[in-house]
């Protein structure tokens, strides 16, 4: 399915984590304009996604999905015209069983896609949706997730639109990472649904509802994922906490900060009508979006573990590193690393950039900061050529 689409990580928001089924339209269009109005936009989120309850309780006498239309009287089209009229696509939710998580949960009630997919990917194209997040819920039909992932991601091919896709079936179905990107998903949620907290206490394996920011972190880390990440398939440790309440401001940022470490696709997932200037800070962080949108598509990964400080890396374009600096405890510490075991190449000096502080400095190989309690410092390190070009000469000429 793949079509070409999500080379970098896609970005945008999601109703989900702060909204869950209380959403209508006008909550849409204030989230789409606020997507412009905050910067968010112009930093490069794009995606205004609605999760599950969007959809009518029963499908129309043609058997086509529609909207709830008490919450969304103006229908699906004229909602992703009005999201489109503003420079931003729009992305839907549905489920490959009988009907979607709420509706299973009794929370809400709604049809699935389950031997419907070309029908309902004719319906997603026709309206004009650029995005499908496709869970796991309701009955399977005897039919396994390989082949009912695999026909919705068929069906988009054929609606004839470009239509991001994403899997959302967290680790009920074996080890997605290893499968999805095989039948086109450009995204993968690897874990069970996030919650606005740092630590949920789990063990570095444990994959259960519900995970705090370093539950997932480890679990990504525990099953090596950062293997299966490149060019429009990526890992998907679910959508931001940035600026919900769980969260400190330290801890939002180190959130973010290691989620564009691991190239993970940057949904966020706050109240984008009523943002503090901190919280607007992080999202749009231009320099920090830098290191999860780098064009060589590579996974950072942990390469040193002293318990409660951890030292990150991200390969980046032109011989560049993203250094991550992790202070998981609950005081502050010093954490240091060198060139070498961030994978640099061997050098007199390196610039190392701050991208939180936006400030440089010259080391002769050594990046170590003073991180506070659930911080994270974040570098992004270059070797010092003094002005000169040090990439390789095949991409000179
Ligand atoms: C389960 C998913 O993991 C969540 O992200 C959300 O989409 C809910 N389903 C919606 O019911």
């Amino acid at each position: 399915h793949d079509q070409g689409l999500s080379q970098t990580p896609p970005m945008g928001w999601n109703s989900w984590n702060t909204f869950g089924c209380d959403i209508d339209e006008g909550l849409i269009r204030d989230t789409a304009d606020a997507m412009v109005t905050s910067g968010m936009a112009a930093a490069g989120y794009e995606y205004v996604n609605l999760d599950d309850c969007w959809m009518a309780h029963t499908r129309d006498s043609n058997g086509d999905l529609v909207a709830n239309t008490t919450r969304f009287p103006s229908g699906m089209a004229a909602l992703a015209e009005y999201v489109h009229d503003q420079g931003l696509e729009i992305g839907l939710y549905e489920s490959a069983g009988t009907e979607p998580c709420a509706s299973e949960n009794n929370q809400y009630s709604a049809p699935g896609c389950l031997n419907n997919e070309y029908n309902d990917a004719n319906t997603f194209a026709r309206w004009g949706i650029d995005y499908l997040k496709y869970d796991n819920c309701g009955g399977h039909g005897g039919q396994s997730a390989w082949e009912r992932f695999l026909r919705m991601s068929d069906a988009l091919d054929q609606s004839g639109r470009d239509i991001v896709y994403s899997q959302c079936s967290w680790g009920q179905e074996g080890a997605e990472w290893t499968w999805a990107w095989r039948h086109g998903a450009n995204l993968w949620r690897t874990t069970a649904d996030i919650t606005d907290s740092w630590d949920e206490g789990k063990s570095a394996c444990d994959n259960n509802f519900f995970m705090g920011v370093t539950d997932i972190v480890d679990f990504q880390d525990c099953e090596d994922m950062h293997r299966y990440a490149n060019w429009g398939h990526w890992n998907d440790p679910d959508m931001l906490e940035v600026g919900n309440p769980g969260l400190s401001e330290t801890e939002s940022r180190a959130h973010f900060g290691m989620w564009c470490l691991m190239a993970a696709p940057l949904i966020a997932g706050n109240d984008l009508r009523n943002m503090s200037q901190s919280t607007v800070d992080v999202l749009t962080n231009q320099e920090v979006v830098d290191v999860d949108q780098d064009p060589a598509g590579v996974q950072g990964r942990k390469v040193r573990d002293d318990g409660d400080r951890e030292v990150w890396a991200k390969p980046l374009v032109d011989n560049e590193v993203a250094v991550g600096l992790f202070n998981r405890g609950s005081s502050s510490a010093t954490i240091s690393t060198m060139a070498a075991e961030v994978g640099l190449p061997s050098a007199t000096d390196y610039v190392v950039r701050d991208l939180h502080a936006h400030t440089e400095s010259i080391s002769s190989g050594g990046i170590s900061a003073s991180v506070p309690a659930h911080g994270l410092a974040l570098f992004r390190v270059t070797v010092n050529s003094g002005g000169a070009d040090t990439r390789p000469t095949e991409y000179l000429s």
